[in-house]
């Protein structure tokens, strides 16, 4: 029987994992939609995003129950997860109420707008026997997975340095306006690269952050360096402060003992690798990082099994890394994480 999704939240992320769920097939059903906004329940407004392709649309709206308050369809009895695509002040309420409702639950990162709010969810997690997920979409983008099984396998030697870079214009609307409740592009966008690099390297002994705000009152571009024992070199640039029309660039540079790997999503050929004097492409996974994910968080569900390639905690980690990070430019010095 097809897992029935709720999904609250239809802006750029919702209409992506809507897409995704399309995709996917029989395994799901998208059995309800929630928003409070009218034309975005009925399908009628594209959210502008900055993963082209990510919500080109095909998922039919005509089919699924809509509500205008995510309440409702957290109460549903006809769902057995909810998927929350809300802004992330509302990850907290409507997470911790689906958790109580006794269903499946996907929820978009960060998990929370502070660690200690993510801890509660944490909590509610790790005491329900029902599949709670994080939506950490890096950890199953095909280039990602590549360099994750790379590095754990020593596929190239250890790795000596490890650059990781993701930078585009202020995104638009309500949301991201508010530094408050985004968190600035530390937050809701180079958390991306923080949770990467703790799934890589686990979490840092300490971090040292430099970075300003500019288009709001959180931190809005920054750039860390993270101290390992095991890693002479880590470090990762995130922002939202670029000039309008530079696009959207997300890139990451690995240096391992006998091989260098580099990532640039605005290359036709975004993966290669060099070695022993030559630099090749090399052949990804096909899909896209949202269709990897949703479908291994329904396979989980089918399955009756706990995700292990991302969890709660280790999202909660991540928001506590980058809590890390804005503490050291607030403060001009290295954070040491306990
Ligand atoms: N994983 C990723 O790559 C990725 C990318 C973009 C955004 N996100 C995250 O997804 C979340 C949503 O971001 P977005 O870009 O889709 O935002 P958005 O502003 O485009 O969309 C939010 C939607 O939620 C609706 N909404 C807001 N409050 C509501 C409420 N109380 N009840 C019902 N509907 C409500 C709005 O009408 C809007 O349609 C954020 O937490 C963001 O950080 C993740």
């Amino acid at each position: 029987m097809a897992v029935r999704v709720g999904v609250i939240g239809l802006g750029f992320m919702g209409q992506t994992h809507l897409d995704a769920y399309a995709r996917l097939g029989d395994a799901v059903e998208v059995v309800a939609i929630a928003d409070q906004d009218q034309d975005r329940l009925g399908g009628k407004q594209q959210a502008a995003g900055n993963i082209e392709g990510a919500n080109a649309g095909g998922f039919d709206y005509s089919k699924p129950k809509k509500y205008t308050d995510g309440n409702d369809l957290v109460s549903d009895p006809d769902i057995d997860a909810v998927d929350i695509c809300l802004p992330t002040p509302a990850h907290v309420p409507f997470g911790l109420k689906s958790i109580e409702a006794g269903k499946h639950l996907l929820l978009e990162k960060p998990i929370a707008r502070t660690y200690a709010d993510a801890m509660k969810l944490v909590e509610a997690a790790e005491a329900t026997d029902k599949v709670v997920m994080p939506a950490m979409c890096m950890r199953f983008w095909p280039g990602w997975t590549w360099l994750k099984k790379a590095v754990d396998e020593q596929a190239y030697g250890k790795v000596l340095g490890a650059s990781f870079r993701r930078v585009s214009p202020h995104p638009k609307g309500p949301f991201y306006a508010s530094g408050d409740a985004s968190g600035g592009a530390a937050l809701d966008l180079h958390l991306h690269d923080a949770d990467f690099i703790q799934h890589l390297f686990g979490m840092p002994r300490s971090v040292s952050s430099v970075g300003y705000s500019s288009k709001t009152n959180a931190v809005d571009h920054i750039s860390t360096h993270y101290g390992y024992e095991q890693v002479p070199l880590v470090r990762a640039e995130g922002s939202w402060a670029m000039a309008d029309g530079f696009g959207f660039r997300m890139s990451y540079t690995v240096n391992f003992e006998n091989a260098t790997a580099m990532f640039d999503s605005s290359d036709e050929q975004p993966l290669t690798l060099s070695q022993n004097d030559e630099k090749k492409p090399v052949e990804l996974e096909a899909g896209m990082g949202y269709d990897h994910e949703i479908a291994y968080f329904v396979d989980c569900i089918a399955n009756s099994r706990q995700p292990e390639r991302v969890t709660m905690r280790q999202a909660a980690e991540s928001v506590r890394l980058v809590e890390a990070e804005v503490k050291s430019v607030a403060d001009g010095g290295a954070v040491v994480l306990g």
